[in-house]
């Protein structure tokens, strides 16, 4: 059987990570702005606005802003049919609430869909990935505030409309799901500008704000069909797969339970239009008022499911009821550790059986909606040679299982249409804000003291990408 004809070969990044720019042709300051450089057991600061002597990576990054030409070029070379970004909000609406969008943000987008175009790529675009206004942080305190939809809304409609013609697949928040865990204040932060108060119900507030961002999500599919239906629309989960530690049926339970509302929950939402029972129990348990989900919000979430389901996919964790089990850290969120599994030197287990049990989970549970990885990858400190050179072969070993998952997925039967790897250049990690955890097919010269004039070259894996990509993944 093998990978469909058409199957979308190529990466994904996002527009904070690695555009820079922070203050060129427009741009206002987003949430991602104001996040110093952390490291593996340093998390990043979030400031009070921009201080005057911290260290914020995104401000720079790979300054894509400038060499997105090059790039796209290099990518091309890799034969990408595809390539995943965001528009990052603040280009467009610098404050978010303004009602008029900002020119220069909105032609530098038509210039870059353009630009892929050109070189054969299907632009894949999220509208919110980790970089909202900061404005609407500090004035209206994020997505608690339903204002929020409202702004958002209008964004995604601006955008649909300017670039209806450019751009197809389109996708609203990615890993909607990753602030799920209400003692990392981290991601309520990237995700929806949520800055916890002292004493509130942080259960309460997440699901308030996950409530809005899914009226926001259908909302858009709903406006976005309007103006092109042949746009294909989906959402974005952090899908970290859940095994039970032991055959203890404790352990099962406890790994049914947190994959529910950790993995299933939003996906639910946004694929089957309603909420799942399971999730009523929860609410109640942690004394969560839903008076806010109203029968007009009902309908929205009913009428704008996504076209199709999109995922990231790094690794696996375990689940137990021991609390003195080991951990591990992870993509997002900690679990415990598999005694079969190596990880990566930011603790991230390497599981590519897992993949292949992920799509058929979710095939099981959606099983007429199309599937899409947009995320996977190999982050690593890499080296560089005397000459140049550098031998990834660890990142190659990585994406060959994943590919080969893929493979056994397809033939088990999987709608699976395309796969975007993440970082197909190296960028500024999310969650540490390193440059030195790098994912990319092509090295960048930068680096976390400052270093480095942003030259690109090409790894090994580049070549090996190379023939994944022109053999539509017979050759990995
Ligand atoms: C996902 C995010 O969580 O994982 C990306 O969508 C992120 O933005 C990626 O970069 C890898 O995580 P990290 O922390 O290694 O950059």
């Amino acid at each position: 059987m093998g990978f469909p004809k058409g199957f979308l070969w190529g990466g994904a990044v996002a527009a904070h990570q690695l555009e820079g720019g922070w203050q060129e042709g427009g741009k206002g300051i987003s949430v991602a702005d104001v996040m110093t450089l952390g490291g593996p057991n340093k998390p990043r600061e979030i400031t009070d606005g921009v201080v005057p002597g911290k260290i914020y990576p995104n401000h720079e990054a790979i300054d894509f802003y400038h060499h997105y030409e090059e790039d796209i070029a290099l990518l091309a070379k890799m034969g990408f049919k595809c390539f995943r970004t965001s528009i990052a909000w603040t280009r467009i609406f610098p404050n978010g609430d303004e009602t008029e969008a900002n020119e220069a943000g909105l032609k530098f987008y038509d210039d870059l869909f353009d630009t892929l175009h050109r070189y054969g790529m299907e632009p894949i675009v999220t509208l919110s990935h980790f970089e909202m206004p900061y404005n609407l942080v500090t004035k209206y305190g994020g997505w608690r505030n339903r204002k929020l939809v409202d702004f958002f809304v209008r964004f995604a409609v601006t955008v649909f409309k300017r670039y209806k013609d450019k751009v197809k697949y389109w996708m609203t928040f990615n890993e909607i799901n990753n602030q799920r865990d209400v003692n990392t204040e981290f991601t309520a932060f990237t995700n929806s500008g949520v800055l916890y108060k002292d004493g509130e119900n942080r259960y309460e507030v997440l699901y308030q704000v996950a409530h809005h961002e899914f009226v926001a999500s259908a909302l858009a599919v709903i406006e976005g069909h309007k103006i092109n239906p042949d746009f294909m629309i989906g959402n974005m989960i952090a899908h970290t797969t859940l095994y039970p530690l032991t055959p203890n049926p404790k352990d099962i339970l406890a790994a049914f339970d947190e994959d529910n509302f950790k993995n299933n929950f939003c996906g639910d939402v946004q694929v089957r239009g309603e909420y799942p029972s399971f999730i009523f129990r929860y609410f109640k348990e942690h004394n969560i008022d839903t008076s806010y989900i109203t029968e007009e919000d009902k309908k929205i979430i009913k009428e704008g499911t996504v076209d199709f389901y999109t995922f990231s996919y790094y690794m696996s964790n375990c689940v137990t009821v021991d609390e003195n089990a080991e951990t591990t850290a992870g993509n997002m969120s900690k679990g415990a550790k598999n005694p079969y599994l190596k990880a990566s030197d930011w603790g991230w287990q390497i599981d590519p059986d897992g993949l292949r049990y992920t799509l058929n989970l979710l095939h099981d549970r959606y099983p007429h909606t199309p599937l899409m990885i947009v995320e996977n990858g190999f982050g690593a400190f890499d080296t560089v040679e005397e000459d140049g050179s550098i031998h990834d072969d660890y990142r190659i070993d990585y994406f060959k299982g994943h590919i080969h998952a893929m493979k056994e997925a397809i033939e088990d039967g999987v709608p699976l249409i395309g796969y975007t790897t993440w970082g197909p250049i190296d960028l500024v990690s999310a969650g540490t804000g390193q440059y030195a955890k790098r994912y990319g097919f092509i090295y960048v010269d930068r680096h976390d003291d400052g270093t480095g004039d942003f030259s690109r070259s090409k790894k090994d894996s580049f070549y090996w990408y190379k023939k994944v990509c022109e053999s539509n993944g017979e050759e990995i």
